[in-house]
């Protein structure tokens, strides 16, 4: 009989084992256990960790808290709702709030975008998205138009239809190729080559946006349903559509009938200093998913606007009874609703996304001053957003700005976001001219401190 080889013993645990049952999402759990990184409260433009430090928030939480921590009317406003009416069913039933929300969006939205689902964050946004798009096709009897086409280093969240038209590997590789069939991907437009230390939009790479062509050409021109694109990728390191790049993506889409999706959960609300970066760049795509900012991220909640007619297609191809067969318990949920409208009203009461557009050039001018710090081989800037690429410590990637990101938070006490070996800087929309020198400063530092 064979021996059964006894288990590896394990190593005696070298952290804090009350925190072992959580497993925490897109974070390196083993090195995070060995030394937390914790948030204990927050208020306007700083977080708080358990060591009483006072954060910096460089990066508005996850780029969603653009009007700062714990404002007070978003903060009496969920207080008032949870205390009126906790719940109300989203199927088959109304709540008045939610109807007067999705009209306020409207009122934020480009012309045309008028019709709007409410979900609980970016991933059901997108993913609400893209069965709309096929159910549309449906209810025109197009049921060939089938394929998505996404873009390589494009984040659509993680659902199976996100992680199938979003365009990093290892969102997918883990699953065993269980994705969504008939899904193609445009070229990254991220050109280090030709576009390092652009500021704004990027001289080179409209043409990339031809490459729908080839595809188009290789799968029959009546089979695409949508393409779906950030308008500026944010999770994979600030990417900056080229100068022409979005209009020439409509002009083809309008060509062959296909529907552009915008996915706005990190541009939408002010971000670029407008309410959606369909405005800020004057490219209208026929729908626009949307979360993060729409609560200041104070309660989850996402939202998909679509063109009427995409939506009276839908409801108009059935005679009775439900007309989309989609849907999430908390759609629209009276919590997450009270939070929206307060947060608009916020956003309008501030003129958040106006003063977000005015510090843009000064915005653009710090981060830039970056440039011929140690390892920076790419400073990037649009809106309120500013990326600094590193090159890459003895093909260890991502070791660098994981580095710098530990710095930051420790020696420098800065909230940054980090993705490979990029720097990332979102802070909320309210942040001060001299808070905008002191987040560079303290990044200034940290590069110099792990050259
Ligand atoms: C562009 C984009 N789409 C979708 C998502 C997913 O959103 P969530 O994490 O709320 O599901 C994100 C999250 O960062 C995002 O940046």
């Amino acid at each position: 009989m064979t021996a059964i080889a006894p288990l590896p013993v394990a190593a005696a645990p070298t952290h804090d084992e009350s925190l072992d049952a959580l497993w925490m999402p897109f974070t390196a759990n083993k090195a995070f256990k060995a030394k937390p990184r914790m948030l204990v409260g927050a208020k306007d433009m700083h977080y708080v960790a358990d060591d009483g430090r006072e954060i910096l928030d460089g990066a508005a939480g996850l780029w969603c808290v653009n009007a700062g921590h714990c404002r007070k009317p978003i903060v009496e406003a969920v207080q008032k709702a949870v205390a009126t009416i906790d719940f109300a069913p989203a199927f088959q039933m109304g709540h008045p709030a939610t109807f007067q929300l999705a009209s306020e969006l409207t009122e934020l939205l480009p012309r045309g975008l008028d019709r709007v689902f409410f979900s609980n964050s970016g991933s059901e946004s997108v993913d609400t998205a893209l069965k709309m798009a096929l159910a549309y096709w449906r209810a025109r009897g197009q049921t060939q138009r089938t394929r998505f086409v996404g873009r390589m280093r494009g984040y659509h969240g993680v659902g199976f239809g996100g992680i199938s038209v979003g365009g990093i590997a290892p969102n997918r590789d883990a699953y065993a190729g269980q994705l969504l069939p008939h899904v193609s991907h445009l070229p990254t437009t991220h050109d280090l080559a030709r576009n390092a230390f652009s500021r704004g939009m990027p001289k080179h790479g409209v043409e990339l946006a031809d490459a729908l062509l080839p595809i188009i050409a290789e799968h029959g021109p009546d089979t695409t349903a949508a393409v779906i694109v950030e308008p500026m990728a944010g999770s994979t390191g600030v990417l900056v559509p080229p100068v022409g790049y979005l209009e020439r993506l409509r002009a083809i889409c309008d060509q062959h009938g296909i529907l552009l999706i915008f996915d706005e959960v990190i541009t939408g609300f002010g971000r670029l200093g407008a309410p959606f970066a369909a405005q800020h760049f004057g490219v209208t795509p026929d729908m626009i998913a949307m979360a993060k900012g729409i609560t200041n991220a104070t309660i989850p909640m996402g939202a998909t606007a679509v063109r009427r007619d995409i939506h009276d297609t839908i409801v108009a191809a059935t005679e009775r009874g439900i007309e989309l067969f989609h849907g999430y318990t908390y759609s629209g949920h009276p919590i997450a609703t009270a939070a929206a409208l307060a947060t608009l009203k916020l956003y309008r009461d501030e003129g958040i996304f106006e003063r977000a557009a005015a510090l843009m050039p000064l915005w653009e001018d710090a981060v830039h001053s970056l440039a011929g710090e140690p390892h920076v081989i790419d400073i990037r800037n649009i809106g309120i957003v500013g990326a600094i690429e590193m090159s890459t410590r003895d093909g260890m990637m991502g070791a660098r700005a994981m580095d710098a990101m530990n710095a930051c938070f420790w020696n420098e006490n800065l909230l940054v976001r980090i993705t490979g070996e990029i720097i990332a800087l979102s802070p909320p929309l309210i942040v001060s001219e001299s808070q905008v020198g002191e987040i560079v400063d303290r990044v200034r530092r940290v590069l110099r401190s792990i050259a």
